[in-house]
This record gives structure tokens, sequence and C-alpha cells, in this order.
């Protein structure tokens, strides 16, 4: 018989006799987490995403440093079309999946709808949607757009074009929501979370530019931050994910007048 590999140390069939046919077989590979975690196209997803994401430009001097900083604003400009507003990692995706665990998630407002993608590869059950304002069709759609900025739709994943309070009441089962980037001249936050009556929130963006003060209210009253991840950013924005748990709930909370949703007397 040919010479055991080292981790045998004897071998011995059924039948008593030595048998390389018979060879346990080799221990497997110490496995890498993040090849469990990100199947091969999402891999080179995510290479794309480096390449087209912000540059680390930090030790630059001021001068140079201004002039990547102009030059950022038209690589942004196509990243948030293309992809998405804030800029995915495999550690973020990891935390999120880790968080939200076996319930199903509801992102509102997923543009593209890359975060719900990437959540999936990795087992998440996902529901995206989108109320399509965003989306450019034409040039001249483009321009009327309310931003002026525009989003490839359902890009990267299936995404139900439905407002965000509808898309939170037709999707009552799913006990954990996620927002990335919900604007902050629209009450799109503030709506999709007083109609949500699950017990998880992923909110991702920066503060100063996204979502409006009744939504931080409702965070700071009704919901515990559980834990941040931070993301690459562009210059001059500061992304990070936001991980919340809903901290009381009771009829009297659900019955309190929201003056986003109900007119002030
Ligand atoms: C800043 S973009 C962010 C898109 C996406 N989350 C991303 O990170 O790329 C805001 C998105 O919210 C959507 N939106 C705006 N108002 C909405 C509403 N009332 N209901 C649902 N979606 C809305 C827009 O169509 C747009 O896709």
């Amino acid at each position: 018989m040919d010479q055991l590999p080292p981790w045998v140390t004897s071998v011995t069939d059924t039948n008593g006799r030595p048998d390389g046919s018979m060879l346990p077989a080799p221990p497997s590979e110490p496995e890498d987490p993040r090849r469990l975690l990100v199947p091969p196209a999402t891999a080179e997803l995510f290479q794309e995403i480096v390449r087209l994401g912000p540059r680390e430009r930090d030790g630059l001097w001021l001068p140079a440093r201004l002039v990547n900083y102009v030059r950022e604003i038209s690589r942004r400009r196509r990243f948030l079309r293309q992809y998405s507003w804030s800029v995915p990692t495999p550690a973020a995706i990891a935390k999120i999946a880790a968080f939200v665990e076996d319930r199903r998630l509801l992102e509102v407002g997923a543009g593209s709808g890359l975060w719900a993608k990437l959540l999936s590869e990795v087992g998440v059950t996902v529901t995206a949607t989108d109320d399509g304002s965003w989306s450019a069709g034409t040039e001249g759609v483009k321009k009327s757009l309310p931003s002026g900025f525009s989003v490839d739709r359902g890009r990267f994943y299936p995404v139900q074009q439905v407002d965000g309070a509808g898309a939170v009441r037709r999707h009552a089962d799913h006990e954990a929501l996620l927002l990335c980037w919900p604007p902050y001249e629209r009450p799109l936050a503030i709506e999709a979370l007083s109609a949500f009556r699950g017990d998880e929130l992923v909110y991702i963006g920066d503060w100063k530019c996204t979502a409006d003060d009744f939504f931080r209210v409702e965070l700071a009253t009704a919901w515990q931050l559980v834990e941040t991840v931070s993301l690459p950013t562009w210059p001059g924005i500061n992304d990070t994910v936001y991980l919340y748990r809903r901290r009381l709930w009771n009829e009297s909370i659900a019955r309190r007048p929201n003056p986003h949703l109900t007119p002030l007397q």
C-alpha cells in the first residue's frame, strides 16, 4: 500500500485488510468564512463595487484633495444611479444577515436592489420595493425627477413598484425593515416606520442627508440602537449601517398621533 497520508494513523476496512480505497476522506480545508459568505459571482460584484466606489485619498495635500473631491463627484453620481447610495461591504452584509437571522426583511425605497441582492445571496429572505419615483425612463423623465437624481430600479434584484407605507402594509408578515438612504425631502422613512409592526430596523445612510426629523424622533422614542457598521464613504458623506431593535411597543404608542400621518387639529 502506498504511504498513508499524515492524518491517517491506521486503516482497516470491514474485511480487516488495509485498502487504499477505504481511506477516510481527507479532512476538509478550514473554511474561509468569506468564501462561505460570498458566492463567486457576488465576489466579482464586490470587486466591481471596490473599483467604482469611493477611492481612499486621505494622504493627499490640500490642492490634490480638492481635485480628487471634484473628480469623485461624477464617479459618485454614476455609482448612485447604477449601484446604490451606500457602498456595501461583505462585513456589512454579514452583520445585517446575522442581525436579521431568519426574519423576513422588507426593503422600501430599494432602488437598484443591490443590498437586497447581496443579502439574499447570504440566505436572507428579502422583498425589495420602491415606488419608482426616481427611476429614469427617458431623459425628459430624468429631468423631472424630484431629486434630480435617478436610480436604475431593479437592476440587481426584482423590485416591486409600490410606495413605502403601502409596501409595509402589503408585506405585514415581514419582521425586519430595511431603509437605505430614504430621501430627506420626502416622508418615505417615517411613513414606512409608522406602518411597520415588526421588531428590527436596518437603517443605512448619513443622518445629515437622509430621512427627516419625525423619523429621528420615532427612533429615539421607540427604538434601541444595537450596533453600527461603518461603510466606505464618498467625500463629505458619513455612511453607516445602524441596526435597531424595537424598544417599546404597546397600544398607546400604536395609537399615538403621528403628526406626519394625522393632520394636527
Ligand atoms: C436616495 S434613493 C436610494 C435608493 C436605494 N436605497 C439605494 O441605496 O440606492 C431613494 C429611493 O427612494 C425611492 N422613493 C422615494 N419616495 C418613495 C416612496 N414614497 N415610496 C417608496 N419609494 C420611494 C426612490 O424611488 C429612490 O429609489
